[in-house]
Formats: C-alpha cells, structure tokens, sequence
C-alpha cells in the first residue's frame, strides 16, 4: 500500500486570489526523461515553504518554471494573480530568484552588481541606493561593497548571489539551494533573512535537500520525489500523521506475510510498522518470522521526524550527505 498524498482540491476562487504562487498541473520532461510529473502547488504570503527533495527530484526545473526560464509542457503558473506563460515581464517583476548556481559578474563589484539587478528590477535613485544599502546590510556585505566580486570568499559570493534575488523585495521569493557549500555565518545570515521576508508578507519557496534546514525555519513542506509532490503540509502536522516512530524492517525480497501486521505499510521489499514502542513490537514480531527471518536485511527505529515522512511517504532512506535517496 502506498501512502501517496492525493492532490489537495482547487481552492476556491477567492482562495485562490490569496495566493502568491499558484501551480497547477506542471509538467516537464527533457527528452525521455520526465522531470516533473503534474505538480500542483499553492503559497501564500507570508509562509516559507521548504520544497524537499533528494538530487534529481525536479526542485530546480520547477523553481526554473515558476521563475519563467523554462517552459513547462502543461500547467499553469499563476504569480499573484499573473501568468507567467502569458504576461511574463509583470510576472518577474514579482519574483526574485537565487538560482542554484551562483552567477555574478566577477568584474565588477558588489556595489555595481546589485545596483545593476536592482536597476534591471525597475529601482531608481534613491530608493535603488537604499535597497542597496539595507541588503547589503543583512546580509553582512555593507563592508564589502567596493570589493570586486572576483575577490570574494566563496561564502561572500553566496551572499552577493542571494542579495542579487532580494535586492528588489520580490513578493515572491525563490531561493534553489542557497546555502549549498556556505560556510556556517552565510547559513546564518540566510536563514535569518529568509525568516525576516517571511514576516514582511513575502512568499518564499526554498529549495533544499537538508531537512534540519527546513526544521529550523519551521517552514512547511513540500517534500519533492520524482517530479511529483508527495506530501504537503505543515512540519508538525507531517510528522504527527507520517513521522511518528516505527519500527521498520527491510528484507531481501518481498516482506513475508508474518510481517504484514495491521496497520503496517508495505512496500516491495521493505514494511513500516507504526508503533509507540518499536522496540517492543519487535521483540515481539521478529520470533514470529520463523524461516523467513533468514530474508531479513535490516531492523530499524523510526524516531519522529522529517526523515520518517520521508520513508513513510516514499518506502525509501533519505541520505542527506549525499542527498540521494536510498533503495
Ligand atoms: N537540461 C536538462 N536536460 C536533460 N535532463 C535534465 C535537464 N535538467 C534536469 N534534467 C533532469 O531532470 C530531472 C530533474 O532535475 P532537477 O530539476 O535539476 O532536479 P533537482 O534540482 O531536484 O536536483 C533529473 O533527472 C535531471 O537529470
Ligand atoms: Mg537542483
């Protein structure tokens, strides 16, 4: 039994005008491989919504989408009422996006390069040269701005990089793994200001595949697997429905009938057994395997967790340092 969380219902018209970000039914595949299966997602004002998923989920085709660099196959991508297929200049100007890979121009420096994306942004005089200043302030660059960009620390370049997407206030944020290869003052100050935006009324999607990141937000969640949403909702409701303990046996071929107690859930290979006492149940499940307790690969404890949706969602390990998800 698979325990895929069905699509959330279409919000109502006034519901939806609440949103900032609106997604419906995307779809991308880049030759014969599908990036992203149907992906519905909604966000609104105010909320951090942490969009999780191990390399290769689709986190970076979808934010590109959302940020219109590419075109979807199918869907639509509505930005505070905007869509970004049709009307895409005024979409953008809603939107600041810190892509995955940090791109700066190097020859220049800080000051000039976040004068030019706040100029691009619409931002004049005055009020470009205090945007300026207040993000370069946040995010510790205000020492910084006379320093070429090539000069930069790679920590200092994230920092530039992420100060590039926010310079303008975008009501929508977009922020595709941000502090992949940051030193721990640049996770800090990010994080911080990503919480900051979120209680000036912007919306941000921030994409990882660390999941303390987004428990330390407290962001909600939107868990990302092959290019289909699999849970969505708030972190303690998530775990309070998918993450509580468990205990968890995987064996070498499919689970024998003996582990497929009530309430377990079953897939190919592996069985998650909910339990408040995980310990308990396998002392006494285990005895009771008999010959096919020669099959067993591994016994495990499920604590409550993001890691535990994630398995409990999906079937499979989530290994963040290598941020693939295990069979
Ligand atoms: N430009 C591209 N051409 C071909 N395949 C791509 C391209 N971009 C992404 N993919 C594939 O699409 C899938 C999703 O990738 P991506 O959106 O980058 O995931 P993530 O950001 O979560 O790691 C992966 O299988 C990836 O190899
Ligand atoms: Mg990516």
């Amino acid at each position: 039994m698979s325990v895929a969380t069905p699509a959330p219902p279409a919000p109502n018209r006034s519901a939806a005008n609440r949103l900032l970000l609106d997604v419906r039914g995307i779809r991308k595949r880049y030759g014969s491989t599908v990036a992203l299966a149907g992906v519905d997602l909604a966000v609104e004002p105010g909320t951090i919504v942490g969009l999780l998923g191990p390399n290769g989920a689709g986190k970076t085709s979808l934010v590109s989408i959302v940020a219109g660099l590419r075109r979807p196959d199918a869907g639509t991508v509505c930005i505070g009422g905007v869509d970004v297929v049709r009307d895409p200049e005024r979409a953008q100007r809603l939107v600041g996006l810190a892509p995955q890979d940090t791109g700066v121009y190097l020859t220049i420096t800080v000051r000039d390069n976040l004068r030019f994306f706040a100029g691009l942004a619409g931002l004049r005089r005055r009020e470009l040269q205090r945007r300026v200043d207040g993000t370069a302030a946040a995010l510790g660059l205000a020492d910084l701005l006379g320093r070429r960009a090539s000069d930069l620390s790679g920590g200092e370049r994230r920092r530039l990089h992420t100060a590039i997407a926010l310079v303008h206030r975008p009501r929508l944020v977009l922020l595709d793994e941000p502090t992949t290869g940051a030193d721990v003052r640049t996770r800090g100050e990010i994080l911080a200001l990503v919480r900051s935006l979120a209680e000036d009324g912007s919306a941000i999607v921030y994409s990882t595949h660390y999941l303390h990141e987004i428990e330390e937000l407290q962001a909600e969640v939107a868990f990302i697997d092959c290019g289909r949403i699999v849970a969505r909702g708030g972190l303690d409701d998530l775990i309070a429905q998918h993450g509580a303990s468990a205990l968890e046996l995987s064996f070498d071929g499919p689970v024998p009938a003996a582990a497929r107690v009530e309430g377990s859930i079953v897939h190919s290979s592996s069985v998650r057994i909910p339990s408040p006492d995980p310990a308990g149940t396998a002392a006494r499940l285990l005895p009771r395997l008999g010959a096919d307790a020669s099959t067993l690969r591994a016994v495990e404890v499920a604590r409550p967790s993001l890691e535990a949706v994630f398995r409990s969602v999906t079937g499979r390990r989530y290994d963040e340092r290598t941020s693939e998800s295990l069979p």
